[in-house]
């Protein structure tokens, strides 16, 4: 790696900085055949050895398959800013999404992704996205009543919690919701989906043929056919209501190929809506409660971001004008996402010969982006285990290279959500740690583990005060 992106943010720390969360410890060399196998199924980043949190590239040969783990920021730009001519999306994406986003935007290549991208991105401009603040405050606001009513102390699963109020988040902003969604019914869906993941994954890996079975597939497919059974039914009120709706349904209904001019197809406007479903509101949650844990863990953390919460927006409910003054809370947000962030990998085929970081890379090869190895790589960051949030800090994060940090991706596919769950983050952030105050509970050791979204394995059960003064 160039020495500009060595340990680019190494500084003198503050004393209270020593606070190291939970990890993985890598294996020191990979794992032989089938126990690389069976962590892939466990969980895909307790396979990734020591070389990929150290070297710029680490290739390692799985039975039929080339692995490239690329962690240096330069060859990450290069593999991630091909649209198509050496890079494509992987099989992996493809055999672990598409069952329930079929080929929407996520998933889609070349013209059919251009098209659906251009179609839905109006719906992300800064001045749209502040619209929906209030939304986000009123379901932050959800949050805080319900576990006022469980009492002024009490243990509450903040996993769920942060899963219900992205959801309704998403449910209220972009998807059409005249006639009511089933909260419940979707929730246990995507549980189900996401549950058994890791299998696609590894047959992915191995070339298995897609009909093979394992363990908990019918299910999960199930629940893919549920849920786009339930868009279906979405679609077909909004085209006999008849009315015309500026929202996310509304666009892909009006929009006309550039080059055929026909209307997107049914199943395509049914695979967008499930993907903004997946795509934006899984993710949204596991950075918030990864980000409630670390302060669990750091009540001095807790007390500034309040006492900021306050300065800005006193007792009344955030607004889109607060959420731009909210540094600290932003500085917090973004350390969580980096220890923990909320798509730890993202993949891609070579389609061509190339040579990456030095090393020759053949086409075939499938590209690891390691999101989780790079914001922890021994080459890019000063104790990268520890939290410690003045590293975003706006002269220090300004001037770090690209693709050091980098949890919503890069290039042109780079997240079309990232300002939507930046905005969502701060509002409901800020409005909780105005009114509760949150500990750890008695052996919470939460394990990251690679389900599509970075989850803690058993949860993340708090403990949560409920305070006086509130809005
Ligand atoms: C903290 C929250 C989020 C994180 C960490 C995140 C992360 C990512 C990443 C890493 C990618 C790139 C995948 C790749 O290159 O293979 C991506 C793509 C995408 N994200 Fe997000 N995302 C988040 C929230 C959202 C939200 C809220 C939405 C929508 C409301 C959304 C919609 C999308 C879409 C549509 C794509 C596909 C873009 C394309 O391929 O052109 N995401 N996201």
């Amino acid at each position: 790696m160039d020495t500009q992106h060595e340990r680019f943010d190494a500084r003198a720390r503050a004393p209270e900085s020593h606070l190291r969360p939970p990890t993985i410890t890598p294996p020191d060399h990979p794992l032989p055949f089938p126990r690389s196998l069976m962590a892939v199924i466990r969980n895909p980043i307790e396979g990734w050895c020591k070389a990929v949190y150290e070297e710029p590239i680490f290739l390692e040969q799985m039975p039929g398959q080339l692995l490239a783990f690329v962690t240096d920021p330069e060859a990450v730009r290069s593999v991630l800013q091909s649209t198509g001519d050496a890079f494509v999306k992987s099989d992996v994406d493809r055999r672990l999404l598409s069952p329930m986003v079929g080929e929407g935007v996520l998933t889609a290549e070349g013209k059919k992704w251009r098209w659906q991208r251009h179609t839905t991105a109006p719906l992300f401009r800064h001045g749209e996205l502040l619209c929906y603040v209030e939304a986000m405050s009123a379901a932050a606001k959800r949050v805080c009543d319900r576990w006022r009513q469980a009492g002024p102390k009490s243990i509450q699963n903040v996993d769920q919690a942060m899963i219900r109020a992205s959801f309704e988040i998403i449910a209220d902003t972009m998807l059409p919701h005249d006639d009511g969604f089933d909260i419940a019914l979707i929730e246990r869906c995507m549980a189900d989906y996401l549950a058994v993941s890791t299998w696609d994954i590894a047959y992915a890996l191995l070339h298995v043929p897609q009909w093979m079975p394992f363990p908990g597939k019918g299910r999960s497919r199930g629940a893919a056919k549920t849920m786009r059974a339930a868009m279906s039914d979405l679609v077909e009120q909004r085209r006999r209501s008849g009315k015309a709706h500026d929202d996310l349904l509304g666009r892909m209904m009006a929009a006309t190929d550039p080059e055929t001019g026909e209307a997107m197809p049914s199943d395509q406007v049914i695979d967008n809506l499930l993907t903004f479903l997946l795509a934006g509101h899984e993710t949204t949650a596991t950075m918030l409660t990864w980000t409630l844990y670390l302060l669990a863990k750091a009540p001095e953390w807790q007390e500034r971001l309040a006492a900021e919460v306050r300065a800005v927006a006193g007792n009344r409910d955030i607004t889109a004008d607060d959420v731009a003054q909210l540094g600290l809370t932003r500085q917090v947000l973004n350390e969580a996402a980096r220890l923990y962030p909320p798509v730890p990998v993202i993949t891609r085929l070579a389609t061509k010969d190339v040579e990456l970081a030095g090393k020759q890379v053949p086409a075939g090869a499938l590209c690891v982006i390691p999101i989780y190895a790079i914001h922890r790589h021994a080459l890019l960051w000063d104790d990268p285990d520890i939290f410690d949030p003045p590293r975003f800090s706006d002269d220090l994060h300004a001037g770090r290279p690209r693709c050091t940090y980098m949890p919503f991706g890069a290039g042109p596919r780079i997240c079309m959500g990232a300002a939507f769950a930046n905005i969502e983050a701060v509002t409901i952030l800020a409005t909780l740690i105005r009114d509760v105050r949150l500990a750890e509970t008695a052996g919470l050791n939460p394990v990251p583990v690679a389900r599509v979204s970075l989850r803690p394995k058993d949860g993340m059960p708090l403990e949560v005060t409920c305070l006086e003064t509130s809005a």
